[in-house]
């Protein structure tokens, strides 16, 4: 692959074809603990490479604007080039993880309404959690652009919702990283077992990145039943 430009924990940026594209291919490492923990799973990159593939696509069919543009082999993407707005943004309707930690509520327990936090990406800082008025006052984004980015990520939550619910599973919380382009804010990053908390919501079962933070077993595991489910609904819708 030519021009390497960027190496993430989960994955590697290379310039595209043209100005206005990157290739983004995935790896095997999974991380937790902003890179304390970390481990090489062959055929972890592949299966992200293609849930993330399917969630996008499902999303984009509903009119959420993505990065993505065209897989290239079974763990690279040709996607558009954006100005990756340094926020991650969590949204939660299940207390877990942080959430349950920093605030005293039990792991599991159904939140009244959604919750969005926001956490400044920097490795370096440990992404800290950062609210609206020190995202404006730092010039990160404008009034308009979060505004906008509550709206989106609140609609992607109920399309995920729906579509994991779909699948007996329960989205328990997820982050998100959006990018500008042009006049327009696409969605980018990847959304995957990496990036949410999901459990099978007949046993409580976790089949994402918890498993591997928490010694729960083999993750892949987790991973791969997860991709299997999103095949046999959407994955047939669109191949249709
Ligand atoms: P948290 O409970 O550890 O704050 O995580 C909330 C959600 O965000 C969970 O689904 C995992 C995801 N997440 C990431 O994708 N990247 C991160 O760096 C962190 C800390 C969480």
């Amino acid at each position: 692959m030519k021009g390497f430009l960027y190496e993430g924990k989960s994955k590697t940026i290379y310039a595209g074809d043209s100005f206005d594209t990157l290739v983004i291919k995935y790896k095997n490492t999974l991380t937790a603990f902003n890179g304390e923990k970390s481990e090489e799973k062959e055929g972890k990159g592949s299966l992200n490479a293609r849930t993330s593939h399917l969630i996008y696509n499902y999303l984009s069919s509903h009119g959420i604007n993505t990065h993505l543009v065209k897989q290239i082999d079974e763990v690279s993407f040709i996607c558009r080039k954006a100005e990756i707005i340094p926020v991650e943004i969590i949204v939660r309707n299940v207390a877990a993880g942080s959430f349950s930690k920093k605030y005293g509520v039990e792991e599991g327990h159904s939140l009244k309404s959604v919750s969005l936090e926001y956490s400044l990406k920097s490795d370096e800082l440990g992404d800290p959690m950062i609210n609206t008025s020190q995202i404006l006052a730092l010039g990160i984004s404008t009034e308009k652009e979060l505004k906008f980015l509550e709206k989106e990520a609140l609609k992607i939550n109920e399309l995920l919702k729906a579509l994991f619910l779909k699948i007996g599973i329960k989205l328990v919380d997820f982050k998100l990283e959006f990018g500008r382009v042009n006049d327009e804010i696409i969605l980018c990053d990847e959304i995957s077992a990496d990036s949410c908390r999901l459990w099978d919501v007949e046993t409580g079962k976790k089949l994402d990145k918890d498993i591997f933070r928490r010694d729960l077993g083999d993750v892949l595991d987790g991973y791969r039943e997860l991709l299997s489910r999103l095949e046999n609904t959407i994955g047939k819708e669109e191949k249709l």
